[in-house]
Order: C-alpha cells, then sequence, then structure tokens
C-alpha cells in the first residue's frame, strides 16, 4: 500500500496507476480515521469492485462545529494504515489540515433541502464542511466510485443530491450498516463512551428493531411510531434526545403525523440521534414499504 501525505505524492501515484491500467476503476472510500469494521467493510466492497481503492484519512474541521469534538476526535495513523492495508487499500490519503486548506478557503459547497433536518438541524454547517471536503477529494481523486456507509444515511443522501446537481463523474455507493455482535452500530466515538453508557447505547438498535415490529401493524401511524420510539429510549436513564424522526428517504421531507404507515408507498427512515454524557450517538433504519 502506498501511503502520501501530500497532494503531490497522490497525484504521482494516481497518474502512474492510470497510465498502467486506463480503464481500471478507482475507488475513494473517504473517512475521517480511527478506522473500525465499518471502514473496513466500504474498503472491502471497493477493492471488490475497483481496481485501484484509494482510502482517505482526514479530519475535516470545516465540517466540525465551534463547540464540537475537532480537537479531541480519536486520531491514530499507524493502526489506520495497518488496517486499511489488511483490508485491500492500495493507497492511503492522510493529508495535513495544511496540506488541504493552505490557504482559508473562501469557498463552500451548500446543499439545501436534504440538509436542513436531523443532523443538518442540530449540526449547523456541518454539511456544507462535508460538501466542500468531499468535492475537493472528488477533484483530487476523480475516483469512478465512491463508497459511503448508510449509518450517515443522512450524509448519502446530501452527497448523492451534491453529485447530481453538479454532474460530478462519479457513482455513489451507499453501503450498509456494520454493527457489533450486540447490534450497537460502529462508530469511531463510541471509544468516549463509559461502560454504563455503552450499556445503555443499546437502546438504540432496540429502538429501530422495536419499530420494524410495531410498522407490521396495518393501523399504526408516523405520530404513533414515533412516540413510542421516544418512549423506548427513555427508558434508558443516560440517554438524553437530540432528534427522534421519521422521514421520506432520501428526500428527507417530513410525514404527516395521521398517516397510516401502512398506506404509504415511499421508502421512509427512522432517524436517531442520542447523547451519552458528552458522546453523540446516530442510528437509522430504512423501511421499505411492501
Ligand atoms: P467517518 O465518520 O470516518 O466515516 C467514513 C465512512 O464510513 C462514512 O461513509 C460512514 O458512513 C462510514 N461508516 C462509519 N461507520 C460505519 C458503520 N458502522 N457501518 C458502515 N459504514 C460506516 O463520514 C465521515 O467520516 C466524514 O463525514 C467524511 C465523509 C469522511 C467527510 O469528511
Amino acid at each position: 500500500m502506498i501511503l502520501c501525505t501530500t497532494i503531490t505524492e497522490l497525484k504521482a501515484a494516481l497518474a502512474r496507476q492510470r497510465s498502467k491500467s486506463p480503464n481500471g476503476f478507482v475507488g475513494l472510500v473517504p473517512t475521517m480515521g480511527y478506522l473500525h469494521e465499518g471502514h473496513a467493510s466500504l474498503m472491502r466492497r471497493a477493492g471488490s469492485e475497483c481496481e485501484f481503492t484509494v482510502v482517505s484519512v482526514f479530519v475535516n474541521p470545516l465540517q466540525f462545529g465551534p463547540s464540537e469534538d475537532f480537537d479531541r476526535y480519536p486520531r491514530d495513523l499507524e493502526r489506520d494504515a495497518a488496517l486499511a492495508e489488511h483490508n485491500g487499500a492500495d493507497l492511503l490519503f492522510a493529508p495535513s489540515v495544511s496540506e488541504m486548506y493552505p490557504t482559508k478557503p473562501l469557498t463552500r459547497v451548500l446543499i439545501s433541502e436534504v440538509t436542513e433536518s436531523l443532523c443538518g438541524a442540530s449540526r449547523p454547517g456541518h454539511f456544507d464542511g462535508v460538501g466542500t471536503v468531499v468535492s475537493k477529494l472528488f477533484n483530487l481523486v476523480q475516483p469512478d466510485r465512491a463508497y459511503f456507509g448508510m449509518k450517515d444515511a443522512q450524509q448519502v443522501a446530501v452527497i448523492q443530491q451534491m453529485a447530481n446537481d453538479l454532474n460530478m463523474p462519479v457513482d455513489i455507493i451507499p453501503c450498509e450498516t456494520v454493527r457489533e455482535p450486540d447490534g450497537l452500530a460502529m462508530s469511531s466515538r463510541n471509544v468516549y463512551l463509559e461502560p454504563e453508557q455503552r450499556k445503555q447505547a443499546l437502546v438504540l438498535s432496540h429502538t429501530l428493531q422495536l419499530a420494524g415490529e410495531l410498522l407490521l401493524q396495518p393501523a399504526m401511524t408516523a405520530g404513533e411510531l414515533l412516540r413510542a420510539a421516544i418512549a423506548n429510549i427513555r427508558t434508558a436513564p443516560l440517554a438524553v434526545i437530540d432528534y427522534v424522526e421519521l422521514l421520506h428517504y432520501p428526500s428527507l421531507r417530513p410525514l404527516d403525523p395521521e398517516r397510516k404507515l401502512a398506506e404509504l408507498h415511499d421508502r421512509l427512515i427512522l432517524a436517531l440521534a442520542v447523547k451519552f454524557g458528552g458522546t453523540r450517538l446516530i442510528d437509522n433504519r430504512l423501511f421499505q414499504p411492501a
């Protein structure tokens, strides 16, 4: 595996690869590092579909709010490099902040509507930072395919919208959420959880499971399902709800709370963001109508 920390090295390595194999697909897996099995599954998928897999590790300051965890976001490049190599990455791009933003960036990629709910509402400016850095990575790597996890389902909707709107020549590939054996969605932020918080964090996946069962009841309305989900999360004393929402996916438009879910023919998402102490966890489940 090639390790590049500068854009010059990255471009030279990609040029070598493209002259060796002009028709081979280049896959990109953008990450912020502290890699886990969720990231690894994206790399393996890229490796199975592309001839050359680029993994980026960059904690992007533009997508963190002023009171968020940019400074304390976990970092371990040596471990990340070993994990990426083990999972078939051909190139790891790990630039510094000054390499990616040598001067103060005055340009942003702003995506509207799909960014106005969920994490976009509770983290103002977050998706402007994501859209901007992902655009930069697409321009630098020029991948044929880029792989994103559905754990961040809103991020997938936002990136897909951006790529469509701007005719970016890349296929966005959504990949399934990878979970711990007990159901907790894998996340780099799980390391922050104290043992009791870790135990209670299972309420997220349990709530998604419960929602799947409730949805089978023919008279269940959107409002009833939401109330049941909120009540279930509140059974965990340490859980502080940021949002619990049931929306259309991928438009992320709201639903009429009185509508019977069995009558809907759209794909729906139940999305959760819950804090345990200072750690904010997200999870979601998509429901496909019959
Ligand atoms: P990060 O949180 O490191 O996630 C990188 C990619 O891994 C994202 O596409 C995310 O959805 C995916 N991922 C994380 N946990 C996962 C899990 N348990 N199962 C499957 N996939 C999972 O998302 C970001 O970084 C950044 O916003 C980024 C896109 C890199 C832009 O800075």
